[in-house]
């Protein structure tokens, strides 16, 4: 199959969080498998060139309508992560992309509805013949009826549109108004059926879009699926996903395991692996070196969190997640920033409270080294998500050895499961949950975490060994991708016959 990914991250040049981490890791999967898999980023400024091989613009460029106009696009090609990327660079006045970050700009609709439209216009203009063109988020949801009511009529018609929500919470609508520029007409989408916000008749909504008008339509976890299709968990769009249920599937993400490898890992003090755990407490003693936290004995339980800190995190117990670790004779470390000022500012006045402390360190930036650092030297991992469409710092932070603990929503209840829990088999148990979103649900898997750690160490080894050799990684995700993709392909030439 010749898969081509739209997207608005990639790891590890542009990644603000998991999207693009899924991005690379099911692209390489299905590359291995051997599908034809390419790519279509925005060209930021921001991204790390670096990791991008053999980048060159190419000599033609291509032309994309916007506002009533045709604006030229370097198109430049290069290589990540073994995969073949085009990255658009708009010749637009308002420098879309020249912005110093990915996303959080005022006019982040238009941005990204330029870049939807400019990627099929590329892909149009190269004679490309994907058998699948792949959306994400809001931010490339334009895909879906762009497609259909645009570009499919002009000749880009080999291909099936599938189309992932990695977060219901973040759906981009606008005015309505709005989605003319890119070239959709407005009072042909305007419906309810159709691209209209359900909850505000004059707006409309992307993410709504793309479930009607994709031919499949995914999310990051099978539980999650079940949580979106409920007035609660569907943030406005449980009704459109009922409706639109037969192409709706929930795929658990995997990690991309030659990245995440604790035997290889470069940017970690020691390598180790399962049967080797001393290299595990180097790393641990050099975290807290780094960090200034007490060289304390290995009876010492260290607790990581590493997140974006939003409210979906369950921000307020994280915080309560510091005192109580303390409390109970632990050491806490938390990597992680906040595009919320408040969050952001409450959680620096906590990093100045602990700045010299012993204990707990709080470190309020994005930085990838040090994500790993801490991966290497927790013994638990906190994740304690109000909701969580898949969560990938579970997976990771059991890859190196470290046990979760989670709150059972979204894909964390499809890859945790609690080491008390009869009515789990033992051999799929492998971390600590709770339910209740509060302080007292989350002292229930903290306290019993801290115990087992504790008390008796022989089986937490154990534990630890086992969590490590648990396989996260695409191959089986990715055989479920391979799948639909198939199915749908073949369903299209059957109707074509
Ligand atoms: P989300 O996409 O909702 O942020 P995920 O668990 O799917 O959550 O993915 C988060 C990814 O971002 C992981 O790879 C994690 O290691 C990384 N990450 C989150 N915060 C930071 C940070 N402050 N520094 C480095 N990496 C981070
Ligand atoms: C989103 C979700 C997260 C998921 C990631 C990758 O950012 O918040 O749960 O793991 O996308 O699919």
């Amino acid at each position: 199959l010749h898969v081509i990914h739209i997207a608005a991250e990639m790891a590890p040049v542009a990644k603000v969080g998991g999207l693009g981490d899924v991005v690379t890791g099911l692209s390489k999967a299905l590359q291995k498998k051997g599908h034809l898999v390419e790519i279509v980023l925005p060209k930021y400024d921001c991204m790390q060139y670096d990791l991008i091989q053999n980048l060159r613009a190419l000599d033609v460029e291509v032309e994309s309508y916007f506002d009533g106009q045709l604006y030229k696009n370097k198109i430049w090609i290069g290589t990540v992560e073994g995969l073949p990327v085009y990255f658009i660079e708009p010749y637009h006045p308002d420098k879309f992309f020249w912005r110093g970050q990915h996303y959080g700009e005022n006019d982040d609709f238009k941005r990204f509805s330029f870049f939807s439209r400019a990627a099929l216009e590329l892909l149009l203009q190269a004679g490309k013949k994907p058998d699948i063109i792949h959306c994400h988020d809001w931010q490339t949801a334009f895909v879906a009826p762009l497609y259909w009511d645009l570009y499919a009529p002009k000749g880009l018609n080999s291909a099936r549109i599938c189309f992932t929500c990695h977060n219901f919470e973040y759906q981009g609508t606008a005015p309505a108004s709005e989605l003319a520029s890119c070239g959709l007409d407005v009072y042909q989408l305007n419906r309810t059926d159709r691209m209209q916000d359900n909850s505000a008749d004059d707006r409309i909504n992307p993410v709504k879009g793309a479930v009607v008008f994709s031919n499949i339509v995914t999310t990051v976890s099978p539980t999650y699926a079940q949580e979106v299709r409920t007035p609660e968990g569907g943030k406005g769009l449980h009704t459109t996903l009922n409706s639109h249920s037969k192409k709706f599937i929930g795929i658990l993400n995997g990690i991309d395991t030659d990245t995440w490898n604790p035997a290889t890992d470069s940017r970690i003090e020691v390598q180790y692996n399962a049967s080797d755990l001393q290299g595990k407490m180097a790393n641990k003693q050099a975290l807290r070196r780094l960090l200034g936290l007490r060289l304390s004995d290995s009876m010492q339980p260290l607790v990581g969190c590493i997140t974006r800190l939003v409210p979906q995190k369950g921000v307020h117990l994280i915080r309560h997640a510091i005192y109580r670790t303390i409390e109970l004779g632990g050491q806490f470390v938390l990597l992680g920033s906040s595009p919320v000022h408040h969050i952001q500012r409450e959680f620096e006045g906590i990093a100045n409270q602990f700045q010299n402390h012993d204990n707990a360190r709080l470190i309020l930036k994005y930085d990838e080294s040090l994500s790993r650092s801490i991966y290497a030297a927790s013994d638990i991992f906190i994740i304690p998500s109000i909701f969580e469409p898949c969560g990938l710092t579970q997976m990771i932070a059991m890859r190196y050895g470290a046990i979760p603990i989670v709150r059972k929503t979204g894909g964390l209840n499809d890859s945790v499961f609690d080491v008390d829990d009869d009515t789990i088999p033992p051999q799929f148990r492998n971390g600590f949950t709770f339910l209740s979103p509060d302080e007292q649900g989350f002292n229930s898997a903290l306290d019993r975490a801290i115990q087992y750690y504790k008390n008796d160490r022989e089986s937490w080894e154990q534990l630890v060994q086992k969590v490590m050799s648990i396989d996260f990684s695409w191959d089986s995700s990715s055989g479920q991708y391979e799948e639909l993709y198939a199915k749908s392909v073949a369903r299209a030439r059957a109707a074509k016959r």
